[in-house]
């Protein structure tokens, strides 16, 4: 076919979807409009989301005066993946309490220095919680103990001249590249060298829930800096048998009542339809909210998944910036045996597979002292690629694999099956759709803010958003706290304005168009790029 006929054919074809696609639109705004919004409940502010980010959100529109607000969450409870579950059994047969979801406070505050919100009310609450120590550790390869820890000392100096190295790039506006690119650079370079492998996964990998090459290495180790350097360099592990959760009940009873009607749980959001004069939210059970503004805290996962429908669509510049963060996942698989066959004063035992790197590598006892004393609960955590592997299979295999790799670990003991299997599939859960965010390489910071900034009346906060900690409960926090408060300042200029009207200054900075490195100028022949309409080979 001639190709200028063919490029007819194709607009021609491409016209007609569009006309279908229009055509579907105005289906679908005919759909929305049945929705008689005379029928929807009223409300100022609709937080769409009770996590950390939403209750925190709800609760700074209460410090403002703003009362007006429902909080709504698909779940039962409060708090999202914050959240426990009941395991195993004590020794007079009550069940322990797990966290499938956060448990460490990490970076918790220094005398005179900034704290770490969430240490504020895990001391506020009186969380049980003990000092990881990450020297309580012994290594392990598939022939069973074998001492590599002097590679941890070799991985430690790489670092500090990693992290330096991001530092100048940050600040002299070099261009970023991985994790990978900068620890290899600063001369960790691991290879094939398994051991070398799991002491990176213990380094990186166990924190970013994703391998260097997949990591940004100047906001990588940004973040490290900001919560670890910034609060304390200790993660404390919360082993409250009443759940880590608590910390979010306790906020919220002080702004919400037992039986507040303004709380609805078990509700889930299936379309937001957003203005500058409102926001419609529309729930599963046919009900529906008319809001003045909307906070949506869904997980990055959740908004890459297209679970919820937004209408209009949103915008190139958004659904890029979803599109481009990531969304990692982090598995705790629990065991609990009928004794302890492993050193009960050792803290952690990390495992280099001679085959796959992250194979059940990290394992962790809560039979160590300051944990669950004698509860004999050992769990290893996978991440990435391999969580993906195993929460999609079957616990029986999960088991089978993870007890081979026990049994390597410790050839020279009888290793009981464990009397209690469990773990969560965090990539599989639909309101979830992974653990937490990690910064890729090719985000840039006006990217990022593109995630944060509102459109319209639809603002969004939550993990993913803290471009100084994001992945952590503490930049769910702050990211709550700032657009509860940017909302409560919007409600106050539209009073003043009156309805609909817009007041610039509670608009979030975003850009609709991001510019790269490379000015047009350069693409050129001189720098590779001979096959062009707009170079003139004479000139190169
Ligand atoms: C396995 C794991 C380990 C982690 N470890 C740590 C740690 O040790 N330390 C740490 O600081 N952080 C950790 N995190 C991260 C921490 O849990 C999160 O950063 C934080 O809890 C996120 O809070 P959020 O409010 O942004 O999101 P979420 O907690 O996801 O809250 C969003 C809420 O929206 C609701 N929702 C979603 N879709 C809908 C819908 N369609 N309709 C209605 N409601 C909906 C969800 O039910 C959820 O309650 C971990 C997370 C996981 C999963
Ligand atoms: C809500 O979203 C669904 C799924 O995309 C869509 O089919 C439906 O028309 C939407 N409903 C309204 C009222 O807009
Ligand atoms: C709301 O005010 C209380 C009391 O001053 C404070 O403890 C809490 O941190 C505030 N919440 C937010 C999100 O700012
Ligand atoms: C951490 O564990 C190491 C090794 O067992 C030990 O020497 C050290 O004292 C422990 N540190 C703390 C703070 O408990
Ligand atoms: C296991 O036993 C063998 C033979 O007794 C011994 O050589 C080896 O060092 C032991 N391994 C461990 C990990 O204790
Ligand atoms: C991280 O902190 C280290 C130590 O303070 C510093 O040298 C480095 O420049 C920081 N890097 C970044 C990217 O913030
Ligand atoms: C907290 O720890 C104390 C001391 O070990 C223990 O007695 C108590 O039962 C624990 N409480 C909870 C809720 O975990
Ligand atoms: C909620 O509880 C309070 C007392 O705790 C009671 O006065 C009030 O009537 C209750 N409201 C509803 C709607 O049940
Ligand atoms: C644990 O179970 C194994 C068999 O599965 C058994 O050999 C062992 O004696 C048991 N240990 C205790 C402390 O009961
Ligand atoms: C709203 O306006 C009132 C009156 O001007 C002011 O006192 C209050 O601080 C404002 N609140 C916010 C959140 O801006
Ligand atoms: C406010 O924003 C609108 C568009 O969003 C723009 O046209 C207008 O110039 C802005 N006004 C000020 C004072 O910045």
């Amino acid at each position: 076919m001639p190709s200028l006929l063919r490029l007819v054919t194709l607009l021609a074809g491409a016209s007609s979807t569009a006309a279908l696609a229009i055509d579907h639109q105005l289906q679908d705004r005919k759909a929305a409009a049945s929705v008689s919004t005379s029928t929807c409940r009223k409300t100022k502010v609709a937080v769409l989301g009770a996590g950390v980010a939403g209750v925190t959100a709800a609760q700074a529109l209460a410090n403002a005066s703003v009362t007006e607000f429902l909080l709504v969450d698909r779940n039962d409870y409060l708090g999202g993946r914050v959240a426990h579950t009941t395991f195993g059994k004590k020794a007079d047969g009550t069940p322990y309490t797990v966290e499938l979801g956060a448990n460490w406070v990490q970076g918790l505050g220094s005398p005179g220095g900034p704290e770490n919100p969430i240490w504020t009310l895990a001391k506020r609450y009186g969380l049980n919680n003990t000092y990881s120590n990450y020297s309580s550790m012994l290594t392990y390869d598939q022939t069973g103990f074998v001492d590599y820890t002097d590679l941890m000392d070799t991985y430690d100096d790489a670092y500090d001249v990693a992290a330096a190295d991001a530092g100048f790039l940050l600040t002299n506006n070099r261009q970023d590249t991985s994790a990978r690119a900068g620890f290899s650079l600063a001369g960790y370079k691991p290879k094939k060298d398994m051991h070398a492998q799991a002491v990176e996964f213990w380094n990186w990998d166990w924190e970013t829930a994703y391998a260097p090459e997949d990591c940004s290495f100047v906001f990588g180790i940004t973040g490290d800096n900001l919560t670890f350097n910034q609060f304390s360099d200790e993660n404390n592990y919360v082993w409250d048998q009443r759940g880590l959760n608590t910390f979010i009940y306790g906020e919220a009873s002080t702004f919400l009542a037992a039986n507040d009607s303004r709380l609805l749980l078990s509700s889930t959001v299936t379309n937001i339809s957003y203005s500058n004069t409102g926001v419609t939210v529309l729930l599963e059970d046919g009900d529906c909210i008319e809001a003045e503004h909307a906070i949506c805290t869904f997980s990055l996962g959740v908004l890459q998944n297209d679970v919820v429908t937004f209408e209009p669509e949103l915008p190139r510049w958004k659904v890029d910036a979803i599109e481009t963060f990531e969304m990692g996942t982090y598995t705790k698989i629990f065991m609990q045996f009928n004794e302890t066959f492993w050193d009960e004063d050792v803290q952690f035992f990390l495992y280099a597979d001679p085959q796959v790197r992250g194979y059940y590598p990290v394992w962790q006892s809560l039979d160590a002292p300051g944990f669950l004393e004698g509860s004999h609960i050992l769990f290893v955590t996978v991440v990435g690629s391999e969580s993906y592997r195993v929460e999609q299979q079957s616990d029986e295999l999960t088991q089978a694999e993870a007890m081979a790799v026990l049994r390597s670990m410790f050839p020279n003991i009888t290793v009981p099956e464990p009397e209690a299997f469990l773990y969560p599939r965090w990539s599989l859960e639909d309101w979830a759709f992974g653990s937490y965010s990690n910064w890729p390489v090719g985000m840039t910071l006006e990217k990022h803010q593109n995630l944060r900034a509102n459109v319209e009346r639809l603002w969004f906060a939550g993990e993913a958003n803290s471009a100084e900690y994001f992945g952590f409960m503490h930049g769910a926090w702050f990211e709550g706290r700032e657009v509860g408060q940017r909302v409560a300042a919007a409600l106050n200029a539209t009073s003043t304005k009156g309805k609909g009207g817009h007041h610039n200054s509670t608009q979030m900075t975003r850009y609709e168009v991001l510019h790269g490195t490379t000015d047009l100028k350069e693409y050129n022949f001189a720098n590779g790029w001979p096959v062009s309409s707009f170079v003139d080979y004479a000139d190169a």
